[in-house]
């Protein structure tokens, strides 16, 4: 048997840059996984057209369709449920998922979340890491828990705060390390290297002491 393709459903809101960055892995055959299904809670995110371009299938699941945040939880669940994900990645996902979708995922859901955690959990970050007069910025991913963003972190990548940064500007620095940090980590479940545990992380079943980290060339040290 070729073997069952570890499959991925990505949940998304807006751009989707992140989702680009893994369907093009995956169709280079630089990462084997299957995209089984793309959800947005919007359904203008342009982060779909790239989903439509590589005939993964998509649900818009939003307000207008959904009364209420039970009533989209319940449906995301449902839409998972359908396709049995091996993962669920949250990419730029700006909906807070309830404790159904949460709970069911546990251990298979994780956040790319634009900070180095446990700093700046929450929105605005590059702002708030400017107005701390950080040194240092970057990208954590976690797996997901019902409290926000704080979930055990798996992996991360750190950029310099540079003189004269602007929140535009350390965005821009940071997506293309994002998206290799997104490539590193979806790597490592592929090969079935991580878990979730009550305590923390574990890889190649030892618990990480601390967040992966991200070298230059994009791998892990
Ligand atoms: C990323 O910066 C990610 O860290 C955050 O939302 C952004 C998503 O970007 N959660 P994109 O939609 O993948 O371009």
């Amino acid at each position: 048997m070729s073997g069952q393709k570890f499959k991925v459903a990505v949940l998304i809101s807006g751009t989707g840059s992140n989702l680009k960055a893994l369907i093009e892995a995956v169709s280079e055959k630089r990462l084997a996984l299957e995209i089984c299904l793309v959800i947005s809670n919007r359904a203008s995110a342009a982060g779909l057209d790239h989903a439509r371009q590589a005939q993964i299938p998509i649900a818009v699941i939003d307000k207008t369709g959904f009364a209420g945040n039970l009533a989209q939880d319940r449906e995301i669940v449902r839409a998972l449920g359908q396709v049995s994900p091996d993962l669920v990645l949250l990419a730029g996902y700006m909906r807070v998922l309830g404790a159904g979708p949460v709970n069911a995922y546990r251990g298979r859901m994780i956040n790319l979340h634009p900070s180095l955690l446990p700093r700046f959990p929450g929105l605005h970050t590059y702002q708030r890491v400017l107005e701390a007069g950080d040194t240092e910025h970057g990208g954590s991913i976690h797996f997901v828990t019902t409290e926000l963003d704080g979930g055990p972190v798996i992996s991360q990548v750190r950029i310099p705060v540079q003189s004269g940064d602007t929140a535009e500007a350390l965005a821009a620095r940071l997506s293309p390390r994002e998206h290799q940090l997104l490539l590193a980590t979806m790597e490592l479940f592929t090969r079935r290297r991580v878990k979730m545990f009550p305590g923390g992380v574990m890889l190649d079943d030892s618990p990480l002491t601390r967040p992966l980290l991200l070298n230059s060339k994009g791998l892990f040290d």
